[in-house]
């Protein structure tokens, strides 16, 4: 019997979709396997580059899950998908906006509704918050999340941070100045994502979907950095609540938020440099006496 699969994804400089694409590349040459690829189409777009006051402005309607418009789906109205795979990315350890907007929308609803979903997140390398709220929406849904698959760029935090505001800024993710590594998830690690693929098929031929995430997180799915999530929990707390503070002169784009957005740049590099660094040191020397809380979160967070 045929297996229908609907990719759903978002991507801004087309990362995502090479990361997805790398992952059905062996379901979509099984036989009896049809793959549709659904991409979000805000309305209107958002910028790719950015600059800096867009890129602030999607800061409070990320964290907060305020939805964007998008152009109707393709595929609206029909539910006989046998799988969705979602490929989102975070915006602010948060869903992207055009993510939020589909898993509000009433087609979602129509198309998950007991259908089991994979996950695949293309990020710098914080999406564990991101995820939680995925995995929310995946239940009020209706459906069941089968599997997660995330890739992410391996570079120090530090250096990334660099590398994707430049990419984000410009366009460009090429090395820099010598020591700046290209931003973005690796290419081996995009190719790599194709030794996924099988694990999927045999789930999706098979129909037992219980034992995919073991399968997956065995085969290096899910590679969760305790140091990292730390930040982000911190990070997530403080978010919801300058977003508040923003939130309360307007909605996206209006003026009167403009000082309040300023604010939180200034504060969000002062983190990144200022505090996010001595926070790393102590978490690295307390880290030997706290192994087996840091399993213990890797297993949480590598579990669906
Ligand atoms: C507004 C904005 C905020 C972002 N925030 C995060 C974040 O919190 N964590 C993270 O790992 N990556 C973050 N990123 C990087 C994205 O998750 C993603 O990896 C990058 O934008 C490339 O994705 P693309 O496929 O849409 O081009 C952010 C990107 C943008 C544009």
């Amino acid at each position: 019997m045929s297996k229908k699969v609907l990719v759903v994804y978002y991507t801004q400089s087309g990362q995502l979709l090479d990361i997805v694409k790398s992952v059905t590349a062996s379901p979509e040459k099984d036989q009896g396997v049809e793959i549709i690829y659904e991409e979000l189409r805000p309305k209107p777009p958002f910028p790719f580059p950015w600059k800096s006051d867009e890129f602030f402005q999607a800061f409070p309607e990320s964290v907060q899950g305020i939805p964007c418009e998008l152009e109707p789906l393709k595929v609206s109205g029909r539910n006989d998908f046998d799988l969705i795979i979602i490929a989102w990315q975070p915006w602010y350890l948060s869903p992207s906006i055009p993510v939020h907007a589909f898993f509000q929308s009433p087609a979602a609803k129509g198309l998950l509704s007991g259908k089991p979903v994979i996950t695949v997140t293309g990020s710098r390398n914080m999406w564990v918050m991101g995820q939680q709220k995925i995995k929310e929406y995946i239940m009020e849904n209706g459906s069941r999340l089968a599997g997660n698959i995330v890739l992410f760029d391996r570079a120090p935090n530090l250096l990334s941070v660099v590398s994707i505001m430049r990419w984000m800024f410009t366009g460009k993710k090429d090395r820099y100045l010598g020591i700046i590594p290209p931003a973005g998830v690796s290419q081996a690690d995009i190719n790599g994502a194709a030794r996924f693929g099988p694990l999927i098929s045999d789930a999706l031929l098979s129909g037992k979907w219980d034992k995919l995430q073991d399968k997956l997180v065995a085969a290096g799915a899910v590679d969760v950095k305790p140091g990292l999530v730390m930040i982000e929990k911190r990070g997530r707390a403080i978010f919801n609540i300058w977003a508040r503070f923003i939130l309360k002169k307007g909605p996206y784009g209006s003026k009167a938020r403009a000082k309040r957005l300023q604010a939180f740049k200034y504060y969000l590099l002062a983190v990144i440099y200022l505090i996010s660094p001595f926070a790393s040191i102590i978490y690295m020397l307390a880290k030997p006496f706290r192994t087996r809380a840091i399993q213990k979160q890797k297993t949480l967070y590598q579990s669906l």
